[in-house]
């Protein structure tokens, strides 16, 4: 019975987060660019793309294999559908994780038109027996598969039409080199300069017919973690402000209480980030620790801590991996308030 009314009352909130993260979504699809030229920032990956994809173009052939890779939200699904665009093909998209058996990608391979991409996000978390059969697929464009068990297994060769695939990952590390030296080119997507976080910013607020002047942009973007997700995302809740205290723009006041308001300080540095930091100085003397006691001691999951908060800690440079373990620099104590360590006096 208790559990019914729970699930009952639970219910309409449940539907409410679904419909609350499928309206973020589609905004965020909304405010992806189509075309390289609308592409801000990450001016070395564009460079090389605007040789890389002309050529291809120009022998009539499918795109070489590209691995993306880069911290979450920095536009390496923006990219893949991009490159989609501008070689003039379908774009499947699949991860790693969903790819549950090696039939799983010959269903998806097989389905390819010539010249297709097929992206696989996470790809860093395919299965081993389901990476193994694309080694011959992306090399030879023909898929070795085992059909059926014990001693009536036989195997099968499938050929493929060409494909490219694009593979992204948060964690170039995790790869297995049989599988990153398949890729023709390996991207990587940088944390953006500020200036470009600011244009995303002003190009986002026209697609969402909202309005936001300089000094809004400006500190905006200094606390969106050089995040294009981030900064949108930042965008999203400061018009929410706006509308609710019957403001039009976007102005520097808004944007401080709107980040006040959800925990959000100067360097874009939330509550998770802080509890992180405080642990390290003060259950563990500043560090070094290792990952796993820091994911305990924070009740965080270490792959969140390693994935989505360590690298924009070690861009701003509070933070240093050693052999022994994650140590904090002196910065961080300055910013947070803290007493500087004996060690750093
Ligand atoms: N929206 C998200 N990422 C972007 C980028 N790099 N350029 C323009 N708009 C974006």
């Amino acid at each position: 019975m208790i559990d019914e009314t729970l699930s009952m009352s639970d219910e309409p909130v449940r539907a409410q987060q679904a419909q609350k993260m499928n309206d973020e979504g589609q905004t965020e699809n909304v405010l992806r660019p189509q075309r390289l030229e609308d592409y801000i920032g990450q001016d070395e990956v564009k460079r090389n793309l605007s040789v890389f994809l002309p050529a291809a173009k120009k022998r009539n052939e499918p795109m070489e294999h590209v691995l993306l890779h880069g911290s979450p939200g920095l536009g390496k699904t923006t990219l893949a559908f991009i490159l989609a665009r501008e070689m003039g093909v379908q774009i499947r998209t699949t991860s790693g994780p969903a790819i549950e058996r090696p039939g799983d990608l010959a269903a998806l391979l097989t389905n390819l038109q010539p010249n297709d991409i097929l992206f696989i996000d996470e790809i860093h978390r395919l299965r081993p027996a389901v990476e193994e059969i694309l080694y011959s697929a992306m090399e030879d464009f023909c898929l070795d598969l085992v059909v059926g068990k014990g001693p009536s297994a036989r195997s099968m060769r499938i050929s493929l039409p060409k494909f490219s695939l694009i593979g992204a990952t948060t964690k170039l590390s995790s790869i297995s080199s049989p599988l990153r030296d398949r890729f023709g080119n390996v991207l990587k997507l940088e944390f953006y300069e500020l200036v470009h976080i600011e244009e995303i910013l002003k190009r986002s607020a026209a697609i969402l017919n909202v309005k936001i002047d300089a000094t809004g942009a400006k500190r905006l973007a200094e606390s969106a973690r050089r995040t294009p997700r981030v900064a949108n995302r930042l965008l999203r809740r400061a018009r929410d402000f706006a509308h609710v205290n019957d403001g039009e723009t976007v102005t520097m006041d808004v944007v401080e209480k709107t980040l006040k308001l959800l925990g959000i300080d100067e360097l874009g540095l939330d509550a998770t980030d802080r509890k992180l930091l405080i642990t390290i100085a003060d259950k563990f003397k500043g560090g070094p620790v290792g990952l796993s006691t820091l994911s305990a001691a924070t009740q965080e999951e270490e792959e969140t801590v390693e994935d989505v908060y360590e690298p924009f800690l070690l861009q701003l440079g509070f933070l240093e991996r050693t052999p022994r373990g994650r140590l904090l620099t002196e910065k961080v104590y300055h910013h947070l308030g803290l007493k500087l360590p004996n060690s750093m006096l």
